[in-house]
């Protein structure tokens, strides 16, 4: 089955065609424009800007990405589209672009959640891959724990109840005078730095599965500010690899938590943040000491990209959901739904 999909939930234009079925999953295209130069202006994602770039990149994009693909329009046999979470603006450009083209093309159209697309772009690198599983999904906008009970059936378990842990990189990052998004730097810095030199609070909510993020955020910002004050020097590869330590043991922490309470045997671990080598490592750990086998997407497939939701619109589709053309974005898809 040819699908053409579409991502445009936050600062990523991404436009992708897949060539997908039970026994295999093949890449033809998977465009990306990113706008983080845009934004790293203001240190961090500026929402109207975002819709306008959007709007500008979306249709040259789809067509590059349909020419790399080598097929026709013909040869589409269903278009896929992130519709929920995300900013609201973002998500309509690309709600609206391929509703257009379902409609003028006479294909069907599939609403498909950021969240679960970043969780199916493990099943193009892993097709062994099978539901149930547990999932992990932590980025810029998400860090999300949820019970996979079959490709289109999650239950949530846990959430952040404040900042992503990329938001919490990103901020601590830009603290530490890195341009915006400082995820990927901090990956690089915290390598060099000893990761026990300071102490910051964990971000698992002890009683639950939830995290918050905030606090070693603001325990980032408020060291600095000390240090500043007296005039001390801060060692940065410290600070990164000390904040990454607090990441990667919160997650590890909640990942046990969540095998305690559900036994769990296979693990998918998604989105920008699964990128950080650190965590890779430390949830990698963890799981060979479990026993619990550990599927993560590669790096290129990480962060947001229209493939994983083409991946995730292929078993939606499968799965009898298509959308008429009163399909709407929706900012947030709820917190105890997906
Ligand atoms: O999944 P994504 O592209 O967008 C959202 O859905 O939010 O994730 C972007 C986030 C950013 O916060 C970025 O700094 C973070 O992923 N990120 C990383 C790394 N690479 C990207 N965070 C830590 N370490 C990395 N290597
Ligand atoms: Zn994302």
């Amino acid at each position: 089955m040819i699908i053409l999909a579409f991502e445009s939930s936050c600062d990523e234009t991404s436009v992708a065609v897949l060539d997908v079925d039970e026994d295999h999953r093949k890449i033809l295209s998977n465009k990306i424009a990113t706008q983080i130069s845009v934004h790293a202006l203001y240190g961090g994602v500026v929402p109207e800007i975002a819709s306008r770039a959007h709007c500008e990149a979306i249709s040259g994009l789809c067509y590059a990405a349909i020419e790399e693909s080598g097929v026709t329009m013909d040869q589409v046999d269903a278009v896929a589209v992130t519709y929920t979470p995300g900013l609201i603006g973002s998500l309509i450009v690309g709600v609206s672009f391929a509703k257009a083209l379902a409609f003028s093309y006479e294909k069907p159209l599939i609403p498909v959640n950021h969240i679960k697309g970043h969780v199916a772009a493990a099943y193009l690198d892993h097709p062994e891959l099978e539901a149930p599983f547990f999932a992990i999904v932590v980025s810029g906008g998400h860090t999300s724990m949820i019970n996979v009970a079959s490709p289109t059936e999650f239950i949530p378990v846990g959430r952040t109840r404040d900042d992503a842990a990329g938001e919490a990189f990103d901020k601590s990052a830009r603290k530490l005078g890195m341009p915006y998004p400082g995820g990927a730097e901090m990956d690089r810095l915290a390598s060099l730095g000893n990761p026990d030199a300071i102490k910051f609070p964990l971000a698992a909510i002890k009683g639950s599965l939830d995290f918050s993020f905030s606090g070693v955020k603001t325990a980032v910002v408020n060291y600095l500010h000390t240090k500043e004050m007296k005039g001390e020097e801060v060692c940065r590869e410290d600070v990164a690899a000390s904040f990454t330590k607090t990441v990667c043991d919160s997650i590890v922490k909640q990942l046990k938590n969540a095998y305690r309470e559900f036994g769990y045997g296979k693990l998918v671990m998604a989105g920008g943040v699964a990128a950080n080598s650190h965590l890779r490592n430390a949830v990698g750990n963890f799981c060979r000491n479990n026993k619990i086998k550990l599927y993560i997407p590669n790096v290129g497939l990480c962060g947001d990209n229209a493939a994983m939701i083409g991946m995730q619109g292929y078993y939606e589709f499968k799965a009898g959901v298509t959308a008429g053309l009163d399909l709407t974005a929706k900012a947030t898809s709820g917190k105890s739904t997906l």
